[in-house]
């Protein structure tokens, strides 16, 4: 008997082993697939990404560099107001691939806005609610954002990043200019306008080269973001990352004056007449809550969603 349970144990303990051995192979194959051109989905991976890639080179192809939005179903009635917002503005809705993180959110904005780019991306998790600055959820949606926007670079697309939560007082486009156009940078972001003076990188409007430097920024954000998924905020790796040149990285920061931040609805007028005489774009954050946001939008004129929430109105934007 004792022998027969000794040769018991030794097979539930090779059993056990040969599974170990068995999960460690599929997820270290997992993250080799992560790693070269068609990911598989794995946790915190990216899915199938090729249509998404065909959008952005349909864009890149007639000279213009793709304004990318990832977008779920509490970010859908900004993003429609934002849709708006731009509508009239030349060549800004052929420009934008949208990325929406839900069926809900896609078959909205295809059907509100037929000839827009709409890229459908798969989640694990769910990603349709409100998710809260610092939340888990919202660092684990960041990661895969960041992760998508690395699975571009690395397939030699250059995309301007950013967030439907703004207003636009006029055509934001050129600020990057033609792809053509030789400027030299791996980076050009936003900048932080709760300390001017330091002259921080922000992650809300963010100008990403497909160059080496850009593709070395961006890896090292996606590394750090999942090493530090409890501590680190996008902005704050980029900063770090540009500030210290990170491979040699190229970056720059747009004035202040051109892509303002949260900070405008908090200043006097006078400031604002001084900081921020005609800024493109005013980014509407620096405030928790979507519906804060929303109420905030609606309270300066810079609402352009009609009470039925699909029309457009006309606003006047301050
Ligand atoms: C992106 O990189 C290319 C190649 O180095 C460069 O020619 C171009 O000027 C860069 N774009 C911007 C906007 O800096
Ligand atoms: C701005 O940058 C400095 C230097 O990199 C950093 O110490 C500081 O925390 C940053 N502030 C914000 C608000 O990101």
């Amino acid at each position: 008997m004792a022998v027969r349970g000794r040769q018991r144990n030794q097979i539930i303990f090779l059993t056990s082993f040969l599974a170990l051995l068995f999960l460690y192979c599929c997820v270290i194959t997992s993250h080799q697939g992560e790693q070269q051109a068609s990911p598989r989905r794995t946790f915190l991976g990216v899915g199938d990404v090729s249509a998404l890639v065909r959008m952005t080179e349909e864009i890149t192809r007639a000279g213009r560099v793709p304004l990318v939005a990832t977008v779920n179903a509490a970010y859908l009635p900004m993003t429609l107001s934002w849709l708006c917002n731009t509508a009239a503005m030349a060549g800004v809705h052929e420009q934008t691939v949208v990325i929406a993180t839900d069926d809900a959110t896609h078959d909205a904005l295809r059907r509100r806005w037929p000839t827009l780019r709409v890229f459908r991306h798969a989640t694990q998790a769910d990603m349709a609610t409100g998710l809260g600055f610092g939340s888990n959820g919202y660092r684990i949606y960041m990661l895969m954002r960041v992760k998508l926007m690395l699975a571009l670079l690395r397939r030699g697309v250059s995309l301007t990043v950013f967030e439907t939560d703004c207003l636009w007082r006029k055509n934001a486009a050129p600020l990057v200019g033609e792809v053509a156009t030789s400027t030299g940078y791996d980076v050009i972001a936003a900048q932080n306008g709760a300390e001017r003076h330091l002259g921080n990188y922000s992650a809300g409007f963010l100008f990403l080269n497909a160059t080496r430097g850009g593709v070395g920024v961006w890896s090292e954000m996606a590394k750090r973001l999942e090493r530090g998924l409890k501590g680190t905020y996008e902005q704050d790796i980029l900063d770090g990352l540009c500030k210290a040149r990170h491979g040699g990285a190229r970056c720059r920061l747009f004035p202040y004056e051109q892509i303002a931040d949260g900070m405008w609805y908090r200043m006097t007028e006078e400031a604002r007449r001084r900081l921020l005489p005609d800024p493109y774009i005013i980014n509407n954050n620096f405030i928790v809550g979507v519906e804060q946001k929303m109420q905030r939008a609606r309270a300066y004129g810079h609402w352009f969603l009609a009470e039925d929430g699909d029309t457009c109105r006309p606003a006047k934007p301050g």
